[in-house]
């Protein structure tokens, strides 16, 4: 049995959203997990993830292992015991591990339905993100849930934490490109350091968070009506308070920069932050030509995406 899922990139509303605040994510279809499940001779249920050179039986891992509790958890939630005849999953993924790409939560999703099909069992969308935001928890402490709802319903989300996504309609195409810092983005850390700023300045940052809400509010409005050129400009006031947070660094602001002065029609950090990817909005035919300047400014590597 085999199953597939996405990346994605969240456009506005990072950290905030922790917060209560709305965000916007897109799902990003160039990048994929893919997970096959197959029954086996050899004794045991065995992983193979290649991508992160990990072959392990399920009972040699941690308890807490990510992979291991999606098992766990699903073979819970079905009420069924784990097979005793032998499994082979192999999970393969072109997902850039810790970018911001939403990879752990994209092999969840996979992982998930992929042995659902297996024992011959439905799940709706519903319970497959639930079950994932759970595993979301092990790898980010206090996730908002956004990276597990866009990979899962694979769709364009509106999402306010602990409310359902509400997915929306793209009034007119737009091209973003994606500047991978290559620094791993240390997530749990900088959400965990934003939460001990607002501890220290609750005002400050509630102040900043309420601004990101209405560019939220308003990228999605601009999006729905056909109108992304205006999102540009958004994009860089978004960026703008997310330094004010601390959670961008020098690489990801030389990379902004690099798209900016390219003639992207903004740009800004996406994600954790403090490394990871930075998005930019271009006209399609300014694509080549910022991602060119973002790979000179340091970037590992870039995507170009359009956003439907
Ligand atoms: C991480 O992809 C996005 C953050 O807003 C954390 C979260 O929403 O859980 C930084």
């Amino acid at each position: 049995m085999k199953s597939s899922a996405p990346g994605k990139i969240i456009l506005f509303g990072e950290h905030a959203v922790v917060y209560g605040r709305p965000a916007l994510a897109v799902p990003v279809t160039q990048v994929q997990v893919e997970v096959n499940v197959a029954d086996s001779s050899n004794a045991g249920i065995w992983i193979h993830a290649p991508a992160v050179d990990m072959h392990a039986e399920l009972s040699a891992l941690p308890s807490d292992h990510p992979i291991g509790s999606v098992i766990h958890n699903l073979f819970s939630m079905l009420e069924l015991p784990l097979p005793t005849r032998g499994l082979e999953i192999n999970i393969e993924s072109t997902i850039p591990v810790a970018s911001g790409l939403g990879s752990g939560a994209a092999v969840s999703v996979a992982l998930t339905r992929a042995l659902a099909m297996h024992v011959e069992r439905s799940l709706s969308d519903e319970q497959v993100n639930n079950l994932v935001y759970e595993i979301e928890k092990l790898y980010h402490g206090t996730p908002s849930g956004i990276d597990n709802t866009v990979i899962t319903y694979a769709k364009p989300v509106y999402f306010i934490k602990g409310k359902p996504g509400e997915t929306f309609k793209v009034g007119k195409p737009f091209t973003i490109i994606i500047g991978d810092t290559g620094i791993p983005a240390p997530t749990k850390q900088s959400v965990a350091d934003v939460r001990r700023a607002w501890l220290k300045d609750t005002n400050g940052f509630e102040s900043m968070f309420n601004e990101i809400a209405q560019i939220a509010l308003i990228a999605r409005r601009s999006i729905e009506s056909g109108r992304p050129d205006m999102l540009g400009e958004l994009m860089d006031h978004n960026h703008a308070l997310l330094q004010r947070m601390t959670v961008s660094c020098s690489e990801l602001d030389a990379l902004v920069n690099a798209a900016r002065e390219a003639g992207a029609l903004g740009a800004k950090l996406s994600g954790g932050g403090r490394g990871g990817n930075m998005i930019a909005l271009v006209n399609p035919e300014d694509a080549e030509k910022v991602a060119q300047a973002v790979l000179s400014a340091g970037a590992k590597k870039t995507l170009t995406t359009e956003v439907s």
